[in-house]
């Protein structure tokens, strides 16, 4: 089953509120965060009291994607704030199996997440330990960048190997996702896909949450 994770990073913060009950409305059924330390990442976005405030206005998975360093030191805070998915960079964690075990400590869904420049193989021991790999086809940071297709290859090997050793983890894709790409995605077997830009950057959020998830299931009934 697709899904969309609306990735509030270009919404209108001004309407946080309205801007993501209009992803929901659209079908959007999930909610991406984005959070950034202007460290691993060089930008700064939010931190928990915003992902307590969501947890206000929606009932939809909370999907927290953490660009930070020192994850450990504030897995629980945002646990506490009512995240309900958590990921973590594999660049940005040298004690991956920990952290990902922390993830669910915390009775959270763990997922692992790789750059473009990071290959699949380095997930090979933490496999089996995570609900879900996210796949980056952009460097992280920004909003709206172009996509970068060699992202494809590795969410096909991600889908081959999840197979060959009978393993249970989703596999999401984040990063210039719009209705140019989304068929790629989806073909190359990406199942939760997060769209920013392509949601929010302009027009009304419900009809183009509606119009990606028509591009995305039109283009896995015609996969092979
Ligand atoms: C980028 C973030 C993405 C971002 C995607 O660092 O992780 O979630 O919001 O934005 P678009 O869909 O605009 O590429
Ligand atoms: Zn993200």
């Amino acid at each position: 089953m697709i899904e969309l994770a609306a990735s509030i990073l270009s919404a209108d913060f001004s309407r946080l509120g309205e801007q993501v009950h209009a992803a929901g409305e659209g079908g959007g059924s999930v909610v991406h965060v984005d959070i950034m330390d202007g460290h691993f990442v060089p930008n700064l976005t939010i931190g928990p009291p915003v992902v307590k405030s969501l947890r206000k206005v929606t009932k939809l998975p909370l999907d927290c994607h953490l660009m930070i360093e020192n994850a450990d030191e504030f897995i629980p805070a945002f646990a506490d704030a009512g995240a309900d998915w958590i990921s973590v960079h594999q660049e940005a964690c040298p004690h991956l199996n920990r952290t990902l075990h922390l993830i669910k400590s915390h009775n959270c869904l763990a997922g692992v997440v790789i750059n473009p420049a990071t290959p699949v193989d380095t997930l090979s021991e933490v496999l089996d330990i995570v609900d879900y790999v996210l796949v980056m086809s952009v460097n992280p940071g920004f909003g709206g960048q172009k996509f970068i297709p060699a992202a494809l290859h590795k969410m096909r090997r991600l889908a081959e190997i999840r197979s060959q050793r009978r393993l249970a983890y989703r596999i999401e894709v984040d990063g210039g996702i719009s209705l140019d790409t989304v068929a790629d995605v989806v073909r190359a077997g990406a199942e939760i896909l997060v769209a920013g830009n392509a949601v929010f950057g302009s027009g009304d959020p419900r009809k183009n949450a509606e119009a990606l998830l028509k591009a995305a299931t039109e283009a896995l009934l015609l996969k092979v």
